[in-house]
């Protein structure tokens, strides 16, 4: 059954739904350390609401807001009046490996994401500062707010998701309105007929289904910025929270995983090859990755698939490690080049929505 929701949203037929509607899927790790350009049909989901239906044809991209005047803009229009940009960047869901922060404490009404919720694709479309150019801004312009077409039903209202970054990073180049995917068409779970990317933000950023763009004096207020996707303090709970408080999401941190072996395989004594994905957020890079069968009494640095760093997409490597016979860990820990690197317990950045999970990864063996 839920290998059909996948095929329905051509995906591999091995792929983790972890809800079907709305459908929120990863692919398994070792599938995912397979290519450093993710296919679609290894491209994790995070959706809020159904998938909705849009006409390509009819299609009108509004801009509002403090600008100068009100925009409708088709998807024929922007393809001809803007020139076309291609960026490739790796997308995180903020609840990427939200399961380590489960097993320290129950997190109630989340999903449950494995480290997988991430992936890396080549986005085509236009450059937000070429349209917001185009479109005119007054001096009070601070941030760039996104809404979705999607319809979102959260405490009796109904809305499309939505949330803003700073206009700062909307004026970056590498911001897009994308309307290709690996070159193809954006599918419709991925956000067709036009998406925003953020580049180094976490995922939700990246509104799909993009209906508006309002450019503000303040950041959205919409639900997915003023609530959810905040980061509260360990002793912060759904019945105390204070709304107004915590800190709004953005940059991604440091983070790292392994994807193979995978969690709960048999793998022979002496030497196992250990490989992960490694990802800086912010435009920061991924400087070195330490792996260590011996819960960090000893580290062993892991070798990258390339030698270039890019500064929006995540790194592939592999280390080698001595395991003995028994039950083993290994423990996987990334640098970024402001020398950031992830903390070793998760029980110190536990909060109750489940974000930014950065700490050291473990993935348990069986050693023979
Ligand atoms: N945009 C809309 N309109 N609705 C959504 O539910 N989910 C966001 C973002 N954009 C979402 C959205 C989140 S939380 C993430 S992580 C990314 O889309 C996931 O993008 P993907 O499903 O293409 O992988």
């Amino acid at each position: 059954m839920e290998n059909e929701t996948a095929k329905s949203f051509d995906k591999h037929p091995h792929f983790i739904v972890r809800e079907a509607e709305p459908f929120n899927a990863e692919p398994p790790p070792r599938l995912l350390r397979l290519s450093i350009v993710t296919p679609p049909e290894l491209f994790y989901v995070r959706n809020h609401a159904s998938v909705p239906e849009i006409d390509a044809d009819s299609y009108q991209l509004k801009i509002s807001g403090l600008s100068n005047r009100e925009l409708q803009i088709s998807l024929a229009e922007l393809r001809e009046r803007f020139s076309s940009r291609t960026v490739t960047a790796t997308l995180q869901c903020a609840g990427n490996r939200r399961d380590g922060l489960m097993a320290v404490k129950e997190i109630g009404g989340e999903v449950s994401w494995g480290a997988q919720a991430i992936g890396n694709a080549s986005w085509t479309g236009v450059s937000l500062c070429d349209v917001l150019e185009f479109a005119g801004m007054t001096t009070d312009a601070r941030h760039v707010e996104f809404i979705g077409l999607d319809d979102v039903e959260r405490k009796g209202a109904r809305f499309g998701f939505g949330g803003s970054i700073p206009l700062e990073k909307g004026l970056s180049a590498e911001v897009l309105l994308a309307f290709e995917m690996n070159g193809a068409a954006l599918a419709p779970v991925h956000g067709a007929p036009l998406r925003a990317i953020v580049p180094g933000y976490i995922g939700a950023r990246s509104v799909k289904w993009l209906g508006e763009i309002k450019v503000k004096s303040e950041p959205s207020e919409n639900y997915f910025q003023a609530h959810a996707y905040k980061l509260f303090p360990p002793g912060v709970s759904a019945q105390t929270v204070d709304w107004n408080e915590g800190l709004m999401l953005g940059e991604v941190s440091v983070n790292s995983a392994i994807c193979r072996p995978q969690e709960g395989e048999t793998v022979r004594t002496g030497k196992c090859t250990v490989q992960g994905y490694a990802m800086a957020g912010g435009g920061r890079g991924v400087e070195r990755v330490d792996v260590s069968g011996d819960n960090g009494q000893t580290w062993t640095e892991a070798k990258f698939d390339a030698d270039d760093s890019s500064r929006w997409v995540w790194r592939f490597w592999e280390a080698e490690i001595d395991l003995m016979a028994g039950e083993g860990q290994i423990v996987a820990r990334a640098w970024d080049s402001a020398t950031n690197t992830q903390p070793e317990d998760a029980r110190a950045i536990w909060n109750f929505k489940g974000y930014m999970n950065n700490a050291w990864h473990r993935v348990n063996v069986f050693v023979s």
